[in-house]
């Protein structure tokens, strides 16, 4: 990931698309209830933020990246932090209520196990959370001079590990790590015309870092311009189904 990117700001970019789909979600798990909650894959605590409107539960974090938690605690510094990985979770098995993630999964070497991890360390009856996950395959561009950025975006998280095709197989995923689907669907993705002119230039330095090696910068230049005429015009689309799902433990 560029480290030129404020990825804080990204990842709060995002949280804000999926700020209701998570309120629902955290109903449906009964979060104000709840007393224990985990999130795996935490990043710089965009997610943690707003937790505390929504329950007085003893809220847990964990990533593998460490500068990112260090950000975390400044964001979230209500939570317990630890250094870890998805794939081994360091806490003893049904401690939690809720167990969630937010574009977590496109970024593991195998889903399945992290799933079983959430799994194993939710109490019986409680709830494990996707809450975003990208399904970039069916990605939508217009006009058609655009539609080349999806295929490349697709190619570059690839090559960088991700699974880009991740949300739509959650269904399946979360029956293999044995979790009672309840619910899944796509996220309303927000309309890309919509976009303020800051969020629009976050997501071009995201598809700038993407695409740099990939196409020389006159032309990554064209297509931007093309994308802003376009929008002018009014004929700008994009639409990337992101996916979610929840089940019971
Ligand atoms: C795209 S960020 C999302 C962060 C946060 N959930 C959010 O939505 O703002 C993905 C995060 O997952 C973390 N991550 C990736 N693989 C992991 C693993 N195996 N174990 C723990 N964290 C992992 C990365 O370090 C990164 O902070």
């Amino acid at each position: 990931m560029n480290p030129e990117i404020n990825w804080h700001v990204r990842f709060t970019q995002q949280a804000g698309w999926t700020a209701s789909l998570r309120k629902h979600l955290y109903a449906k798990a009964n979060l104000s209830q709840a007393s224990a909650i985990l999130e795996v894959g935490c990043g710089t605590g965009a997610v943690l933020a707003d937790l505390p409107t929504f329950t007085s539960a003893h809220i847990h974090a964990l990533d593998l990246d460490h500068s990112r938690l260090q950000e975390a605690c400044q964001h979230a510094p209500f939570a317990q932090f630890v250094n870890g990985n998805a794939l081994a979770l360091p806490y003893p098995p049904h401690i939690f209520d809720v167990t969630f993630c937010h574009f977590l999964l496109l970024w593991v070497r195998d889903p399945v196990q992290v799933l079983s991890e959430m799994s194993r360390v939710t109490r019986t009856g409680g709830s494990v959370l996707v809450m975003a996950e990208p399904d970039y395959s069916h990605r939508i561009d217009q006009p058609q001079g655009l539609a080349r950025l999806g295929g490349l975006q697709t190619q570059a998280l690839q090559e960088q590990g991700a699974d880009p095709a991740i949300g739509l197989k959650l269904p399946a995923l979360l029956d293999q790590a044995d979790i009672k689907l309840m619910e899944t669907g796509i996220l309303k993705n927000l309309k890309a015309e919509a976009l303020s002119p800051a969020d629009w230039e976050l997501e071009w330095s995201v598809l700038e870092s993407d695409l740099a090696g990939r196409l020389p910068a006159s032309e990554i230049a064209s297509l931007k311009e093309f994308d802003i005429q376009s929008r002018k015009q009014g004929e700008r689309s994009l639409f990337v189904p992101t996916h979610f799902a929840w089940g019971r433990v």
